[in-house]
């Protein structure tokens, strides 16, 4: 029994690659899920945007993009979300981790990697659960500025003013970091 506990121990636990963590099929797995969502996200809005504007296509972010998360999060099996240092929605404020990878991806940007190219991926824990955390950053485009840039025009100004009164979200340029796609996978 003894001899069977150490092998066990010594041997078997740490090189039994069934229990080791395949951070390359969760990476490309998380990878998928923040395409899918960027894929859908863009398609609805710019459909909005051509059919009626950005006033309109405000209830696309503020009702269908937190849908569509939830419906691809489910599907998946695994959450996924936008955050951002300067985020919108209180709900899409970065945790802890989520707010140094952020930080992180600035500096990135800073020392001259593309913003297209920004990603992040780490074994972590959530409320005590071993989690696999993904995160890509977005780029901020032209058609971004309408309702994130620094002249919004002002019917929109008014409706986003009214929806989110403490909006950190404008101001932004383009090729600036937008945010971020974020992914939590758990591991068993
Ligand atoms: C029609 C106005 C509009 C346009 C155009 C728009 N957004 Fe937004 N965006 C919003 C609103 C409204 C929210 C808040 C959504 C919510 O309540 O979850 C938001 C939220 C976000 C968030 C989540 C973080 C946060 O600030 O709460 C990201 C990331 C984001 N937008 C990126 C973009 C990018 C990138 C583009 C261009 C491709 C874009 N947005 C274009 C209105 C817009």
């Amino acid at each position: 029994m003894k001899i069977l506990s150490a092998f066990f121990i010594l041997g078997l636990l740490p090189f039994n690659p069934a229990l080791a963590v395949d951070t390359e099929h969760l990476s490309q797995q998380s990878r998928a899920a923040a395409k899918a969502l960027g894929s859908e996200l863009k398609a609805t809005l710019q459909a909005a945007m051509k059919a009626s504007g950005p006033l309109d296509a405000i209830t696309v972010c503020n009702v269908d993009a937190p849908n569509i998360a939830k419906r691809i999060s489910a599907g998946k099996g695994m959450k996924v979300a936008r955050t951002s240092l300067k985020f919108r929605n209180q709900t899409n404020s970065p945790d802890a981790w989520e707010k140094s990878v952020l930080n992180q991806f600035e500096q990135r940007k800073a020392k001259g990697e593309p913003v297209n190219n920004l990603e992040f991926s780490e074994v972590s824990e959530v409320g005590g659960r071993k989690v696999f955390r993904y995160m890509k950053a977005i780029p901020t485009g032209d058609v971004c500025l309408k309702c994130h840039g620094s002249n919004i025009a002002e019917p929109v100004a008014a409706k986003l003013n009214s929806l989110y009164p403490d909006d950190k979200a404008t101001g932004f340029n383009k090729g600036d970091i937008r945010g971020a796609f974020t992914v939590i996978q758990d591991i068993n």
